[in-house]
């Protein structure tokens, strides 16, 4: 199918047989690993890192070369996306990410527009270029985009939230404006998804992070037809290869038919349903990708092990599972946890296709 060494991630993401049971990290590259501090701390700050290709680079390919990841993933971020639209992204120690310009008022609302990803995002598509090249073959290499809720939920709060106030009270008093602001924002999302895929991304994953926090219906009405418009926009295929998507919203479990129906490939998981239940409930309509709590990382390494077993049993025998944690990893994992975590999925993954 294609001329990567290890195809395995994207054959499982099309519901295609495999020999084993791919897996990735969310968070893959980060503060848990040595290696990634060293780096983020000679390029000055993590935004000067996003901004370095040749420095991106490097640490989306430092676990890698630790682990026997089937995947590798871009070092960037959600939020170059808001930050590309003007909003002046930066980082406070201990606060996590702000926004110097949030949105509040409803010219600023008005005046919104997607970037154009070759000149403000033009870092990023170096870095995806510069990471493929890196790679030459051996896994592929995914992009990634924030879904338009969860980057409206940090444009307009400003930052990372408790009680989401600010956008809850937009939806219930302005649905208009904030439709018009999801609306820009998936424009955006589609172009910046599709220059990854033209720079080189051989699959994408959208990050509905802040999706869970909704009623059901507020989820369709200002998360999920977003999603929809943004998976039905996205290029399907580049150089006779199939470039599948993954759509995660974190707290999803309660509306997975739903999110199954939008046309993607594959439907992220986090860590609360049980992941056989899940594909009882979607058959094989879509992949299902996840789904190990990661605080499951900070126990010894038989558990880290049994726990992950766990999951491949319950998922069963079957073609289109990627394995993942039900969220990013934490910064505070032991790096030994991955090792035993990965050897474990690829073991025991290979046991059941092969009893
Ligand atoms: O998975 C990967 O390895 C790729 C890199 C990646 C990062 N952020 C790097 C990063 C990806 C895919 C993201 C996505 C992201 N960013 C999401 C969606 C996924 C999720 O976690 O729900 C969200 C909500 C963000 C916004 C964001 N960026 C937050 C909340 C933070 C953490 C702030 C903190 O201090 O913990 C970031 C910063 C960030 N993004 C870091 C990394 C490695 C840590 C920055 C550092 O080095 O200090």
């Amino acid at each position: 199918m294609s001329r990567l060494r290890n195809d395995t991630f994207l054959r499982a993401l099309l519901r295609q047989p495999t020999d084993y049971t791919p897996l990735w990290l969310m968070r893959q590259a980060g503060r848990y690993l040595p290696e990634y501090c060293e780096t983020r701390r000679r390029a000055g700050s993590f935004m000067d890192l996003c901004r370095n290709p040749a420095l991106a680079c490097e640490v989306t390919l430092q676990p890698l070369a630790r682990y026997e990841l089937d995947a590798a993933i871009l070092f960037s971020d959600i939020l170059t996306v808001p930050d590309a639209m003007g909003l002046g992204l930066y980082f406070t120690e201990g606060e996590g990410p702000r926004f110097e310009r949030p949105l509040r008022e409803e010219w600023e609302i008005r005046n919104l527009s997607a970037p154009d990803p070759h000149l403000e995002l033009q870092y990023v598509m170096d870095a995806v270029a510069e990471i493929r090249r890196a790679l030459d073959g051996s896994v592929p290499l995914i992009g990634f985009s924030g879904s338009p809720w969860t980057l409206a939920c940090y444009m307009v709060e400003g930052g990372s939230s408790s009680d989401y106030r600010r956008i809850k009270t937009l939806a219930y008093s302005r649905p208009d404006l904030l439709h018009h602001i999801l609306s820009v924002t998936a424009d955006a999302v589609i172009a910046y998804l599709n220059a990854q895929i033209e720079s080189g991304a051989q699959a994408v994953m959208v990050f509905d992070s802040w999706g869970g926090v909704l009623s059901e219906d507020a989820y369709r009405t200002f998360s999920l037809a977003y999603l929809e418009r943004v998976v039905a926009g996205l290029i399907r295929e580049r150089d006779g290869e199939r470039v599948p998507n993954i759509v995660f919203t974190k707290g999803g479990g309660l509306w997975l038919e739903r999110i199954a129906d939008i046309g993607c490939d594959a439907v992220g998981l986090d860590w609360t349903m049980d992941i056989g239940r899940a594909r009882a409930r979607v058959g094989d309509r879509v992949a299902l990708q996840g789904n190990l709590d990661p605080s499951v990382l900070f126990a010894p390494p038989d558990v880290v092990a049994a726990e992950a077993c766990k999951v491949l049993d319950s998922f069963g025998p079957h073609d289109g599972h990627v394995f993942n944690l039900g969220h990013g990893i934490s910064q505070f994992t032991p790096p030994e946890s991955v090792s035993a975590l990965v050897e474990a999925v690829h073991d025991h993954s290979r046991r059941i296709r092969r009893p």
